[in-house]
């Protein structure tokens, strides 16, 4: 194998969030991260080479997209989504949650509605609710751990509430899911009918298990061009987020305008050389490792899935069609609260892993589990939590 990625490194003193502020997050010392979606494993070499030499350069000053940046985006999207992207369409920004937050004050005024899908990726909601917009919530439904969207529910809402924005995640973060051609379909087509902008977080697209299919929703058709700005970035798939970089499409050149004239405002212009440099190497020859990274992660879930089969029937993952991040059902256990189900796994297991109540309503008795690690890994976690289970029953 040509990528060791059963290698553990330490990630302390390496001002990693996941690993170096415990105290300040509320943890113990001796919990096991497995939460803040990063990965364990070093970025591919390829990117690694491309930083390395423009620190050898030795001069970091300001910095632009040029041709060979857009080039790298344009095959890039092209090849694996088969997306078509022009070069005018693009507006960069330091990270995608920072383009939600533009985009919520570029598409609607204080005091409007805007659609969220719980569970919610929790800066979704805080876009919404930190720019003094009002955040109006469709349940994604739940059968047998299986999610699914309520489109009944999708349009009432949009039209009872007056709607005019929809913050969409695809693929989902935290239940997993792919969206398929049909669904994301039904979305936009309602979205049209009813002048919604459709911000669409597309940071997990390239994180799809074999047998499902990433679609870029923009891409679908003409109509949902015209009222979707896609969020993409080479960050989750590289292993790349300290360095904040993303790449924003917006075709429609009045939405485009709003936005950029609510980039400028906060004052950012250019992006950082070194997130520059690693971007276009990780889209002009990243490839390999990122198909590599994908089948380690791949075996990982099936991993994990086999081992509470065998050890822990009382729990069970929603099936992992996208993304790195397991979302667990802790409810046949019976925590009498989330803080009790938090506590049990915080300092029974000694497990760090993000509470579902923090992705809203539809977090109960959940956990989200990061499985993008090395396996050794994996299995020290496993192996905590069904220690601390067998001592609770
Ligand atoms: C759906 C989603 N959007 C955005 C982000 C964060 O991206 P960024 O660091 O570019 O803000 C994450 C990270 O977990 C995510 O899961």
């Amino acid at each position: 194998m040509i990528y060791n990625f059963d290698e553990v490194f330490d990630r302390y003193h390496t001002s990693a969030i996941k690993y170096d502020f415990k105290k300040e997050r509320g943890k113990p010392d001796d919990v096991l991260p497995l939460w803040v979606a990063d990965m364990d494993f070093k970025s591919a070499d390829v990117i690694l080479k491309a930083l390395s030499e423009r620190l050898d350069h030795g001069i970091l000053g300001y910095s632009d997209m040029d041709a060979d940046y857009f080039d790298a985006l344009k095959k890039w999207f092209g090849k694996r989504f088969d997306w078509t992207v022009s070069k005018e369409w693009l507006i960069s920004t330091p990270t995608i949650v920072f383009a939600i937050f533009a985009a919520v004050r570029a598409f609607t005024a204080p005091g409007e509605h805007i659609l969220i899908q719980e569970p919610t990726y929790p800066p979704f909601l805080k876009s919404i609710t930190d720019n003094d917009r009002v955040p109006v919530i469709n349940p994604l439904l739940s059968r047998d751990g299986k999610y699914s969207i309520d489109f009944d529910d999708f349009e009432k809402k949009i039209v009872e509430k007056n709607v005019k924005l929809f913050i969409l995640c695809s693929p989902h973060n935290p239940v997993g899911r792919v969206w398929t051609e049909s669904e994301l379909t039904r979305i936009g087509t309602i979205c049209v009918k009813h002048g919604v902008t459709i911000v669409s977080d597309e940071i997990h697209a390239d994180f799809t298990t074999p047998g499902y299919n990433h679609y870029v929703l923009s891409n679908l058709s003409p109509d949902f061009e015209a009222i979707t700005v896609t969020c993409t970035s080479p960050t989750k798939s590289f292993n790349l987020a300290g360095l904040q970089i993303s790449n924003i499409f917006i075709p429609n050149p009045t939405l485009r305008k709003a936005f950029a004239k609510q980039v400028a405002l906060t004052g950012h212009s250019h992006p950082n050389i070194m997130a520059i440099e690693a971007c276009k190497a990780a889209y002009t020859n990243g490839e390999p490792w990122l198909e590599a990274v994908k089948s380690y992660i791949y075996e990982n879930y099936l991993y994990v899935e086999a081992y509470l089969k065998a050890n822990l029937p009382q729990i069970t993952c929603t099936p992992l069609e996208g993304t790195y991040l397991l979302w667990i059902d802790f409810s046949s256990l019976g925590f009498e609260s989330d803080r009790a189900l938090d506590d049990f796994v915080t300092n029974e297991a000694k497990l760090w892993l993000n509470s579902g109540s923090s992705f809203g309503a539809g977090g109960k008795n959940h956990m989200r589990m990061n499985i993008a690690c090395p396996r050794s890994v994996l299995n020290q976690a496993l192996t905590q939590l069904k220690e601390a289970i067998h001592r609770r029953l």
